[in-house]
This record gives structure tokens, C-alpha cells and sequence, in this order.
């Protein structure tokens, strides 16, 4: 059975054109996503379709009225009675591989998107069973935010990416940050692509990308490596950067990583 993204949002088209193209597209040709838009907006009953009245107590921006949202989450709830209601808000908890991965286990999601200053909080109360966020900034709508939770999503559910190793060695998997690629050509504008990924030797290359990864991890994201599972020491990381030439580190990227980033 297809995992079903339902989402709730008064800009169906934003949603349409965003997942429109690429992997997300692809799965859903071959029914193992499936997409659909609720608009609050049907569930209204004056002429304008009014789904946002000012807030109680003055104050910037409209909020999102109860009534049209509950509507919409009943709609989608009695075609997925199990499905988790997640609000797509700037308070939530931010999105991460984890919770990317383990959101990919429910047999489905309806994704809440605000607009304007917002929505009711007696939606959040009775009817959201989590709130999530894309990181510590604010966002017009819940929109964006909800395609980024699809494609995070939906790319570990079975047999949407091509190759299963994809998900499993990609950046955050083990807790690191992927190490550098290269393709071809092997010279460009003066930098050579590491010797060893030409050396045929299988053992030797994924012995390169763990001390890489542990690297570039440790000059981009140290907060990373000890929530790792990485077999690899920061002495060993040290050893192999020590043997590294200025111009070899710059091809791995490793431009600003010092000295003392390894004795913090
Ligand atoms: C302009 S925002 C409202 C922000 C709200 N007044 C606040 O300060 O918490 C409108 C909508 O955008 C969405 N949104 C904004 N920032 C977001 C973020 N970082 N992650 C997820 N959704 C976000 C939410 O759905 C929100 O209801």
C-alpha cells in the first residue's frame, strides 16, 4: 500500500508544483506515494471563503480559524484513521534523520500547514499529535516546510530511492557528515581526485571515507561526532590528516580545519 501524504493547506497549487518533479514524482507514478491537498478553504460558507479572523486580545497578523482546520483533519482522518497529524510550525521540534526515518514507519501522515500569524491553538490542543519545524527561523506558511517533511519522509520508504544504500550512507546515517565525491573529470582546474578511489581496492576506499567523513564532520559539524557510531578515533583522523599535503586537504575540502580543532 502506498504511504499517503495528506496536506492541509489554503495553497494546494504550492504543494502540487513543489513535489511535481524528481524522486517524490517518480514513487508516486509508481503507487508507492501518494499525495493529496485538503483546502480549509471548502469548508467555509460565506462568499469570501474566509478561513483567518483577527486575533483576540489585538496583535499582528490573522490567525487561522478552528473550524475549517477541523474540518479538514476530520476529512483526512476518515480516509487514514491512523494517521499522525503533525503541524508544521516554528515551535515544533526541529526535523532530523531520526525523526525523518522513524516518521517513514506510519502508515501515513496529514501534514498541517499555518499561514498568516498562525493558527488557532484549540486545533493544536484537540486535534495535532506533533509539532515539527524546519529550524529555528520563521517561514510564511507551513508549505515548504511540509514538502521538506515529504521529501525527508518519503525517501525512506521502501523502494522510493533506487538504491537502498542511498539512505544508509548519505550525511547524519551513522551520525557523520558524507564524505567529499568527485566524478569525472580526474584532473579539474589543478585539483586531482584522491589516488585511492582509483585503487580498485574496496577495504582501502571505505577506510577513506570513514577517516574523510570523520574529518569533514569534525570541521563542520563537531557537535556530531560523539553522537556518532563511528569506529573511527580522533587520533587516527589526526594521523591521516598529519600525512595530507595544503593542496590535498583543500581537494577534500578540509580548507579550515586546524591544528587545534583536534585538541579542543
Ligand atoms: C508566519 S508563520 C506564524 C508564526 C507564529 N506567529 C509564531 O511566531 O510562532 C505562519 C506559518 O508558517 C509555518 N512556519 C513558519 N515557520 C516555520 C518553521 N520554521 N517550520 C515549520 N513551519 C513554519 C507555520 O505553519 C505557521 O503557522
Amino acid at each position: 500500500m502506498a504511504f499517503h501524504f495528506q496536506v492541509i493547506t489554503v495553497f494546494p497549487e504550492m504543494i502540487q508544483a513543489a513535489m511535481a518533479a524528481g524522486v517524490f514524482s517518480q514513487a508516486q507514478k509508481s503507487s508507492l506515494l501518494e499525495l493529496s491537498c485538503i483546502n480549509p478553504r471548502e469548508f467555509t460558507t460565506d462568499v469570501h471563503r474566509t478561513v483567518d479572523d483577527r486575533p483576540f486580545g489585538g496583535g499582528d497578523g490573522m490567525i487561522m480559524l478552528p473550524e475549517p482546520l477541523q474540518k479538514s483533519i476530520e476529512k483526512a482522518k476518515a480516509q487514514q484513521p491512523k494517521a499522525k497529524v503533525i503541524y508544521l510550525s516554528p515551535q515544533g521540534k526541529p526535523l532530523t534523520h531520526q525523526k525523518a526515518q522513524a516518521l517513514s514507519q506510519e502508515s501515513g501522515l496529514v501534514l498541517l500547514c499555518g499561514r498568516y500569524g498562525g493558527i488557532d491553538q484549540r486545533i493544536i490542543n484537540q486535534f495535532v499529535d506533533e509539532e515539527l519545524s524546519t529550524g529555528d527561523y520563521v517561514i510564511s506558511g507551513g508549505e515548504l516546510a511540509a514538502c521538506v517533511v515529504m521529501d525527508a519522509v518519503s525517501r525512506f520508504v521502501p523502494g522510493v530511492l533506487g538504491h537502498k544504500d542511498s539512505v544508509d550512507k548519505d550525511s547524519f546515517a551513522e551520525g557523520l557528515l558524507e564524505h567529499p565525491n568527485y566524478t569525472r573529470p580526474r584532473e579539474y582546474q589543478g585539483e586531482s581526485v584522491p589516488e585511492v578511489l582509483f585503487s580498485g581496492h574496496h577495504k582501502k576506499i571505505n577506510e577513506w571515507k570513514e577517516l574523510v567523513s570523520y574529518l569533514v564532520t569534525l570541521q563542520k559539524r563537531p557537535d556530531l561526532i560523539d553522537k556518532s557510531k563511528t569506529q573511527k578515533t580522533l587520533k587516527e583522523a589526526y594521523k591521516y590528516w598529519q600525512g595530507l599535503s595544503p593542496q590535498e586537504r583543500d581537494t577534500l575540502g578540509l580548507k579550515t580545519l586546524k591544528d587545534e580543532d583536534f585538541h579542543g
